[in-house]
């Protein structure tokens, strides 16, 4: 029986498509409306390769400093690189990311059944802080914990060790929750029990390890434990 629930950030409590769906809403955004679904996929895709590699060659630089240069390359294939202010408030969108619309109900309801729930994310403490907070999901939250301390990446093994050390927990006490494939590899092959949150019905990443359960959305999460 799992008594502690890890759950990703980004893509799996924090709707990250949000912030170009919204800039692209707002009024004198026409060139933005025509891509955003572009440069929301570029931007998230660049992001994480970028992480990635940085991990693999030891050039950290915080989540922070990927996010904005995946942006960049996003906003350049898009043709919109000129569109400074456009810049500005996309990363200030990300810094409020909106929360899925069942994230806080599955946390009260863990909470209320006595269960730990805390974040393990690749994002800079700051950016976490800041969506945690608009998000509204605080206070279902024991702690918010950023790879910053360690400077590199999940999936790296020392990401997750994490966990263990600032939770005070067994490996076989985590649920291990997200919507990233490569995460839920990551962390399977690590020991976590994983609930791979696979909301647009992907296939399994060719990856570490399979996740032991597999889930539409985060409703499914409190059932599991
Ligand atoms: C996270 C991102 C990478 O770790 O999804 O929150």
């Amino acid at each position: 029986m799992a008594k502690v629930c890890i759950f990703d950030a980004y893509g799996t409590l924090f709707d990250v498509a949000a912030a170009a769906r919204v800039a692209a809403d707002e009024p004198g955004r026409d060139a933005l409306a025509q891509v955003w679904p572009q440069i929301a996929a570029d931007w998230r895709a660049k992001q994480l390769e970028y992480s990635w590699l940085r991990a693999v060659t030891g050039d950290y630089v915080s989540f922070w400093q990927v996010t904005q240069d995946g942006l960049d390359w996003a906003m350049e294939r898009a043709g919109l690189s000129e569109d400074l202010e456009l810049r500005e408030r996309l990363l200030a969108l990300y810094w409020e990311l909106p929360a899925y619309k069942e994230a806080p109900f599955v946390l009260a309801r863990l909470q209320a059944a006595g269960l730990r729930s805390a974040i393990l994310s690749n994002g800079s403490k700051d950016m976490l802080e800041g969506a945690v907070e608009s998000s509204g999901v605080g206070s279902f939250l024991e702690e918010v914990i950023s790879v910053e301390s360690v400077t590199t990446f999940k999936p790296a093994r020392i990401v997750y060790d994490l966990v263990t050390q600032r939770m005070g927990c067994a490996v076989s006490d985590v649920l291990f929750v997200s919507s990233n494939g490569w995460d839920i590899a990551g962390a399977q092959a690590y020991g976590f029990e994983t609930a791979w949150v696979n909301r647009n019905g992907l296939p399994v990443d060719r990856l570490m390890a399979q996740p032991a359960h597999v889930v539409a959305d985060l409703n499914a999460i409190a059932e599991l434990v």
